[in-house]
């Protein structure tokens, strides 16, 4: 029997993360946050001080890294068995993210490492391709969305909630930023599946997503 698979895309800081993550326990099934990959590929590639320009040295660290994750209220994540959650969040880690998710290299080598998530009893994947190139054939996709500022708004809050020094005016840039370079990119660029449902949630609170989301699967 096919395993579920619920892929729930977007840009920054449209609410994927906490709606992916409640949607998952809702329903009991397992959690990717797939941004965590590119991120804790980021911080491997700053821990080891390599050029973003070295491209083979990137790939064979994305081979070679061994992650873990728990899911309960928050994310814990360990890379080569350090526990590198609270660097996570930061927007410099997001950026370098941005910049080598747009290696196709990297990509390939990711690729799997998403795929084995897809375990019993079913998976709600986020991200910014699950459901147009990981999940290409899972059977419910969303795509969520929100402008540009009110995103920045929610990141500015998450950031200082955490105890995490931040500034407005540069997170609004960031985001349009990282919009900019993870929609333009050559391969698996940020876009809606042409099978996804919608939903805008600039105006919307996150209960009322989440409900939405699971009616969606209804
Ligand atoms: O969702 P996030 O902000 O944690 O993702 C960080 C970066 O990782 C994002 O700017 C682009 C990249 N990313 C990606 O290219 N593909 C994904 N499926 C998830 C994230």
């Amino acid at each position: 029997m096919s395993i579920p698979v619920l892929t729930i895309d977007g840009p920054s800081g449209a609410g994927k993360g906490t709606v992916s993550r409640a949607v998952a326990k809702k329903l009991g099934w397992n959690y990717l946050d797939s941004g965590a990959i590119y991120r804790a590929l980021a911080i491997a590639v700053s821990n080891q001080r390599t050029s973003l320009d070295d491209v083979i040295e990137i790939t064979n660290i994305a081979k070679q890294m061994q992650l873990a994750f728990e899911c309960n209220e928050e994310l814990t994540v360990l890379l080569d068995g350090e526990d590198i959650s609270s660097h996570l969040i930061s927007e410099k880690t997001g950026s370098v993210a941005s910049k080598i998710a747009a290696l196709p290299e990297v990509r390939k080598v990711l690729l799997q490492k998403q795929r084995d998530f897809q375990q019993q009893p079913g998976l709600v994947a986020d991200g910014r391709d699950m459901g147009t190139v990981v999940f290409l054939d899972a059977p419910y996709k969303v795509f969520l969305s929100a402008g540009a500022v009110t995103r920045a708004k929610r990141r500015y809050k998450q950031l200082i909630e955490k105890g995490i020094d931040a500034n407005l005016t540069r997170i609004i840039q960031d985001i349009e930023e990282r919009d900019q370079r993870d929609s333009e990119r050559s391969v698996a660029p940020l876009k809606m599946a042409t099978d996804a449902h919608y939903i805008d949630t600039s105006e919307k609170s996150i209960a009322a997503v989440i409900a939405e989301v699971l009616d969606f699967i209804d």
